[in-house]
């Protein structure tokens, strides 16, 4: 009986396990994090819906947005076996910079709407990882504030204002604080309609509304530490007559307003002029306009359609990537920027012929769930992805992934 007894307890305490509960709350909600859909569900009980909304929709009816990562999941791979990848290795160069993984991270306006730290978290994140940062013309975080808190590759994304003076100022702010390449926004002459945030009466930053308060209730501890931490500005123009959002407005009034729609391509010439580093065409949607971008002395062109967020049925950037990368060849670098959520969507970019993909959308989840630790986060799960995946396709190194290893739908 006591035999038997002593086996039992024996074979109990073979298969059981008692893990010291995790006190860090952020800890644990990394811990819980295994993926960006993960992230996702996290942040988006954490932060107000309005809020979520603004981050995680699209335009009209979403189609875009869905398919951005849907394309991802149309492309298959050809994995071949039976060969030494026990030394796998990610990196590359992009504009003439190594790069550890292939990956930038794109810019976000209002990030300090999701956590009050905002672009800093986001930038010192980056410099960790060693990949560049881009800062949105729209950050509620200055281009001095990104510089002092970032020694690493940092590029500032320009909006073309009305006023040229602004965007001629921006740039030399960009040069003088250490900003290593433009990235000029080309997919928002006009800006796209986000029913769900016209239909919140959403504004930046939030404004107190019955609704508001409600949400902001239910999520007291974003509410606490967003009315604790200073205003939030589209830090880069406080102060300037285009108006800082020290008011609160909607974006689609004020992006209607202050940018402007004649914008075509001799204002890149006229961008070109001012700023001897590189540049980087961002929202490029067709093989013709990836060509003209080519002919006019930018180094790279980001396939993208503003994640989904301007004009809906739009081209998906993945879909793009081969045929672009046909027509332009060597003459610029393509970077896929839309819908990445897995190393592996990284590994099929670069597949059909990307250098390096964008991400956006994907950071806000994550600085959402868990703040600058969750930003860290996900650079490791896309690193570790990345590896898996060349790996498990008997790739080696980027220079050896190609067209090859993957099928191509589009
Ligand atoms: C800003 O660029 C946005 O897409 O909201």
């Amino acid at each position: 009986m006591a035999g038997a007894l002593r086996q039992s307890l024996d074979t109990l305490r073979s298969v059981m396990r008692f893990e010291a509960p995790e006190t860090d709350p952020v800890a644990r909600r990394i811990r819980r994090s295994v993926s960006v859909a993960d992230m996702r569900r996290i942040a988006r009980r954490r932060v107000p819906r309005g809020v979520f909304d603004y981050v995680d929709g699209g335009a009209e009816d979403e189609r875009t947005l869905r398919a951005n990562t849907e394309d991802f999941g149309r492309i298959t791979f050809r994995p071949r076996v039976l060969r030494d990848v026990h030394d796998v290795d990610p990196s590359t160069t992009l504009l003439g910079r190594p790069l550890p993984l292939p990956m930038v991270f794109s810019p976000t306006g209002f990030t300090r709407i999701v956590c009050p730290e905002g672009e800093l978290a986001v930038a010192r994140a980056a410099d960790r990882a060693r990949l560049p940062y881009t800062l949105s013309t729209l950050g509620t975080r200055s281009i001095e504030e990104v510089a002092a808190v970032s020694g690493g590759a940092k590029w500032f994304q320009v909006y073309v204002w009305r006023d040229r003076g602004l965007v001629q100022e921006l740039v030399e702010r960009a040069r003088e604080s250490g900003f290593e390449a433009l990235v000029l926004t080309v997919d928002n002459a006009v800006f796209g309609r986000r029913e769900r945030d016209h239909r919140r009466g959403f504004t930046l930053p939030p404004t107190i509304g019955p609704g508001t308060i409600v949400d902001g209730a239910r999520h007291p501890e974003w509410t606490w530490r967003f009315v604790r931490s200073e205003p939030i500005r589209f830090a880069n123009v406080t102060g300037r007559s285009v108006g800082d959002g020290a008011e609160a407005v909607s974006l689609h009034r004020y992006i209607d307003t202050q940018f402007d729609p004649t914008m075509a391509w001799p204002d890149l010439e006229w961008l070109r002029d001012r700023w001897s580093g590189p540049i980087v065409v961002k929202g490029v949607q067709t093989v013709d306009d990836a060509v003209l971008a080519s002919k006019v002395g930018v180094q790279a062109v980001m396939l993208s359609n503003h994640g989904g967020r301007q004009l809906d049925t739009a081209p998906t950037p993945i879909s793009l990537v081969a045929p672009v990368t046909d027509a332009v060849g060597d003459a610029v670098e393509v970077i896929c920027d839309g819908g990445v959520r897995r190393g592996s969507d990284i590994v099929k970019a670069l597949a059909l012929g990307a250098r390096a993909v964008g991400v956006g959308r994907a950071y806000l989840y994550a600085l959402g769930a868990a703040g600058e630790r969750g930003v860290d986060h996900l650079v490791d799960l896309f690193t570790a992805d990345v590896r898996r995946t060349m790996a498990l396709c008997g790739v080696r190194t980027v220079p050896d992934l190609t067209r090859e290893y993957v099928t191509n739908p589009f």
